[in-house]
């Protein structure tokens, strides 16, 4: 019945099935390894169904007039134990279980949130995908209406790639600015981190591909994170971990993949508290659940807790009176895929090829839109290459290929030019480049720009501090020997700049921007673009100072009373609810760079706030106002963020809490009126006692500004009750 075929090569013989199976054994093995990310050697086809092959239209699922509910059980009734047993797990390392009697095809299941991982061991229709800006620069854009563009182009090829769920976004909220893998996730404010996931899967499910929120919760180093606990307070989990999370469900997501990790001794992949207690019964979640990929360790407790699908495979024969529980398994997967009209229609769609051209575009778009100017003295940006006779660039970042996050979810994409080269076209003779020069040479220089990377992925954290190789001492050494010392960086999260900020004169920092980071970066030096980006994290002066200094984590290996699934890294978040700059503001520690900042080539002005009441009870909404002008010379765009500061509380409770953002773009001399708002919930806190949110009635500011430790405006109201 399935059009079958595999590529490259002639069809199914028995060496390829054998083949077949050995990668598939290999894939097992592998998820007990390592990462998911590069390709592995064994590289061998998988079978796709293409071009679509309709329900067998006498069965009663083919029925669409039933619900996606209805549909799911009356497939699951035809199955025989044995189908079920094979269909409580992936097929083949990334597609969704096919019950080939019944006509149910496989679902293609791919990486990740900043394009598509390519695999070359999996057949796809897809020859290219585009690198777009890791997630933690769009987070950097503060503007969600970029974020549901950025998922619908994602989606968009998905469907050239007969995708039907992305294993995407990711949403870990940045703990530690030593994680691997922040460059995948959405920022430390689970306020921001909310924004962007909500129209991130709400863009990505309206062309007709499944997101699937990650990793579900926790997952907060790279670094022994199969074997980590994280062990944290009740208010912590509802306040810092799941709320991103919860956005996405309200967004509709279809899926969520749980993390590797233990969150207070509950293994995600298989506690009960986690997917049933947390995910279904609190976050009100009614998609799939699947694990990460190898991680499941029982089948009994994974059979039991409430995921539905064991990624890549559930490699166990489960036992006849488990049937009752694997029949809600596969409803469970099979329902969300019906709603998203996946078995009744082709998932491929080749015209949507047109569209890479824009997607090319838009990944500028979001790489400009991302960058963030940290320092710029004596208006050394932008360059006026009229001014220069010769820029000598510093540092083997500029010819390096850093531009996505490593791992399972790094999208090479196409036509990447690296810095050097772009820098060259544009500044032609004048510009010359020596990764590691003489101080004669820095001297002699009229504008030097010294390029710094550092690179993160999956699977290993990476360090605050600057490698040598990367760059180290090298700005600080420029910076010495030329005041007209600029520093381009292009990171994935935090680095260390504490030895050289006050000595440079200009600090571009780049999230890792896709494959048209280069571009992006030129369009800011030369003015092109006025930087618009605004930190999502804070940006600690040294690694001592953050919540997250005592990683690595306690081994607790061989501890009495441990079992062999006992969780062997324990991690205690000690610092509770303060994450980030709650942390900071609380213990008085001043960051290098606050949460929220970002400079621009123009000034901005904010007036006249105005609350809509002195007071807010029950259910309303107080509604704040303000007026914003650009008071430079040319046009910008200011994020201008609203935090809410509780003045009592029978709590302890940060200093404030982002609850508005909006980004407004202004010709000079414009202003414009901005409307935010805020309700009971945004001031409520997760009360242990009672195990919900609570809103103590009592006297709370609002605060507008530029940044987290920029407040430019302030006024007060009253909760009743
Ligand atoms: C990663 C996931 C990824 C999965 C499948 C895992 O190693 O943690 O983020 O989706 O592999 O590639």
């Amino acid at each position: 019945m399935f059009q079958k075929f595999l590529i490259p090569g002639p069809k199914n013989t028995k060496r390829q099935k054998l083949r077949c199976q050995s990668a598939l054994v290999a894939i097992l093995f592998g998820s007990c390894l390592g990462a998911w990310g590069a390709p592995k050697k064994h590289a061998e086809p998988v079978i796709m169904d293409f071009p679509f092959v309709p329900l067998p239209a006498d069965k009663v699922y083919a029925n669409t007039k039933l619900t996606p509910e209805e549909r799911a059980a009356a497939v699951v009734k035809e199955m025989t134990f044995e189908e079920k047993a094979n269909s409580l797990g992936g097929f083949q390392g990334f597609y969704s279980p096919r019950i080939e009697r019944l006509g149910i095809r496989q679902l293609y299941f791919l990486n990740a949130s900043q394009g598509i991982h390519i695999r070359s061991d999996l057949n796809t229709a897809l020859d290219k995908s585009t690198s777009f800006p890791c997630t933690l620069a769009l987070a950097a854009s503060y503007d969600p209406a970029l974020s549901e563009q950025f998922a619908k182009a994602i989606g968009e090829e998905c469907r050239a790639g007969g995708i039907a769920v992305l294993l995407g976004p990711g949403m870990n909220i940045y703990r530690s600015s030593e994680c691997g893998r922040n460059a995948e996730y959405m920022g430390e404010d689970p306020f921001l981190a909310g924004q962007m996931v909500y129209e991130y899967v709400k863009g990505m499910q309206s062309i007709g591909v499944m997101a699937t929120i990650k990793h579900f919760i926790a997952n907060n180093t790279e670094n022994h994170r199969r074997l980590t606990d994280s062990v944290m307070s009740e208010r912590s989990i509802f306040e810092i971990y799941t709320p991103a999370f919860k956005k996405g469900i309200e967004a509709d997501a279809g899926a969520v993949m749980t993390a590797y990790n233990a969150v207070n001794g509950h293994w995600c992949s298989v506690g009960k508290y986690i997917n049933t207690e947390l995910l279904r019964e609190k976050l009100g979640f009614k998609g799939v659940i699947m694990t990460d990929w190898g991680v499941t360790r029982e089948r009994d407790e994974a059979i039991a807790s409430g995921a539905n699908l064991i990624m890549p495979s559930f490699p166990w024969k489960p036992k006849p009176e488990q049937e009752k529980a694997m029949d809600r398994m596969i409803t469970g997967w099979l329902a969300p895929f019906f709603k998203m009209g996946f078995y009744d229609r082709p998932q491929l769609d080749p015209s949507m090829k047109e569209k890479f051209p824009a997607h090319n575009q838009l990944a500028l778009k979001v790489a400009q839109e991302s960058i963030i100017l940290l320092k710029n003295s004596s208006n050394l940006l932008p360059i006026d290459g009229s001014k220069y006779k010769s820029i000598l660039v510093v540092g083997n970042a500029a010819e390096r290929k850093i531009y996505f996050c490593d791992g399972s979810g790094g999208v090479k994409g196409y036509d990447f030019v690296n810095l050097i080269d772009t820098l060259k076209k544009e500044y032609g003779e004048k510009l010359t480049y020596e990764a590691a020069p003489t101080d004669d040479t820095i001297k002699a220089a009229d504008l030097v720009i010294v390029t710094l990377a550092s690179k993160g992925g999956e699977s290993k954290d990476r360090p605050f501090d600057l490698t040598e190789e990367l760059g180290k001492g090298l700005a600080e050494r420029c910076a010495g020997l030329n005041p007209r010392t600029v520093v381009v960086a292009i990171v994935g999260g935090g680095i260390r700049m504490t030895d050289f900020r006050d000595k440079v004169g200009a600090i571009v920092f780049a999230l890792y921007g896709g494959q048209q980071q280069s571009q992006a970066i030129l369009d800011v030096l030369t003015g092109r673009v006025n930087p618009s980006g605004k930190l999502p994290f804070t940006i600690e002066k040294e690694f001592a100072d953050s919540p997250a200094a005592l990683y690595p984590q306690v081994d607790v290996r061989n501890v009495k009373g441990t079992t062999p699934h006992s969780p062997e890294y324990r991690t205690e978040y000690k610092e509770g609810v303060f994450v980030g700059y709650r942390w900071y503001e609380s213990k008085k520690i001043e960051p290098l760079f606050p949460f929220g900042f970002g400079l621009s080539y123009t000034t901005f002005k904010y007036d006249d706030l105005k609350l809509s009441s002195t007071k807010l009870s029950g259910d309303d909404v107080l509604k704040v106002s303000f007026t914003i002008t650009n008071t430079g010379k040319v046009a910008g765009a200011e994020v201008v963020q609203l935090y809410v500061q509780a003045t009592q509380s029978s709590v302890p409770r940060p200093v404030k809490e982002l609850k508005g953002f909006k980004k407004v773009m202004l010709k000079p001399g414009e202003s414009a009126q901005v409307e935010l708002s805020v309700n009971r919930q945004d001031l409520s806190f997760w009360d242990e006692t009672n195990h919900n949110w609570k809103a103590e009635p009592g006297q709370f500011n609002i605060l507008v500004g530029a940044s987290s430790a920029d407040v430019r405006l302030s006024s007060g109201f009253e909760l009743t009750k």
